[in-house]
């Protein structure tokens, strides 16, 4: 172990770096705009150096129609950049154009243990009752993950909260693989998750996070959506009988409010207690409107933009094409110390 332990290793200090994905596993949500994507532009407007995937190889943990992986991979990328993600300055591409992200994640797989996986709750709740028949994908899912996050040296991870669970574990496989060789290799990244859209709910039920995979589309709003759409689904949300507070206390046990409160919020750049002062006492017949309009003002661009760059999407495998090759350069090198530290000859 000595041999393989450089003075570099021992002193590392890791360079601030920034890494997320996305699955390209069905169309873009305002929760996944809300609670990442926004993020990821203010981590690139930061200066620091970022790195976006579309994380198709996760994608297929659950059946993925290849046509719709393809278009939905091209799609997700067409939603970074409309919403503002500059491929001159953040690295954008699917993972399976950088095989180091599989090479790494079987490392993980001899580090991560069978009951630290056992306790992941996206797991639970995506195999459901049927768990025999979910695949060893869908099990071993947040060693990729790890592998995604480490594979760069990544210290700074911007996610929603329901996937905070995933970088600790990334976190535990760090700690435990530098341990276990003796080395300061990779760095213990941080979960990024701020803002009042950390979690975005489903519009038919409060207590439900808003998702792709919810067989409701009124349940959530679709970055591709129109703007009769959005505004009908914001018209038919469920919400209760009383007016808005005027604080955020008054949202107490009123989930649906809350939600739509902090999408509002959100949407405009305020807290919940800037949007409740101005909208105390309304009705929701006079507040869904409102918020229809500013959600219309918000998304419609950015649909737009992604339609139009949808028409050229050579043009978008020449953008994934070049953030891969720039991805490699960084990857390489860290598998290839990662399999020497480990004992691979070669
Ligand atoms: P995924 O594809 O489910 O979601 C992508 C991002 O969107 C956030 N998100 C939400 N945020 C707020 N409210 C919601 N309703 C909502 N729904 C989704 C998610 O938290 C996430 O940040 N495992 C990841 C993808 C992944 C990844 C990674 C992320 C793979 N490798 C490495 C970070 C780093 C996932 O399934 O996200």
């Amino acid at each position: 172990m000595d041999a393989v332990q450089t003075q570099s290793d021992a002193n590392a200090t890791f360079t601030p770096r920034v890494f997320s994905g996305i699955q390209p596993s069905g169309g873009l949500t305002l929760g996944n705009y809300l609670g990442a994507i926004r993020r990821f532009v203010d981590m690139q407007e930061s200066g620091v150096e970022t790195l976006y995937c579309m994380v198709d190889l996760h994608a297929i943990t659950v059946w993925q129609d290849p046509d719709k992986l393809r278009h939905a991979t091209r799609e997700l990328a067409a939603g970074y950049i409309a919403a503002g993600l500059d491929p001159a300055r953040s690295m954008l591409f699917n993972q399976s154009q950088v095989p180091e992200h599989a090479q790494l994640a079987w490392i993980f797989n001899c580090v991560a243990r069978m009951g630290w996986l056992n306790r992941m709750t996206q797991f639970k709740d995506k195999a459901g009752k049927n768990r025999e028949n979910a695949s060893v994908g869908l099990f071993t899912y947040p060693n990729l993950m790890a592998a995604d996050i480490l594979l760069y040296h990544a210290t700074q991870v911007p996610v929603g909260e329901d996937q905070k669970q995933h970088v600790e574990l990334t976190r535990d496989i760090a700690i435990k693989f530098n341990n276990d060789f003796g080395v300061e290799f990779f760095p213990v990244p941080e979960p990024v998750i701020e803002g009042v859209a950390t979690r975005v709910m489903s519009l038919r039920d409060g207590t439900k996070k808003m998702s792709k995979s919810d067989p409701s589309d009124l349940s959530r709003i679709n970055m591709t959506d129109d703007a009769e759409a959005i505004a009908k689904k914001i018209r038919k949300a469920k919400t209760d009988p009383d007016a808005l507070p005027s604080e955020a206390a008054g949202l107490e046990g009123r989930a649906e409010a809350r939600n739509l409160v902090n999408i509002y919020a959100a949407l405009a750049g305020q807290n919940v207690d800037q949007v409740l002062s101005d909208m105390g006492g309304k009705q929701f017949s006079e507040f869904k409107p409102m918020l229809a309009d500013l959600a219309v003002a918000k998304l419609s661009p950015i649909s737009e933009e992604m339609g139009r760059l949808m028409q050229d999407t050579a043009a978008i495998d020449a953008v994934l094409a070049d953030g891969a090759a720039r991805a490699r350069e960084i990857s390489a090198p860290i598998l290839k110390r990662t399999y020497e530290i480990v004992g691979m000859v070669g």
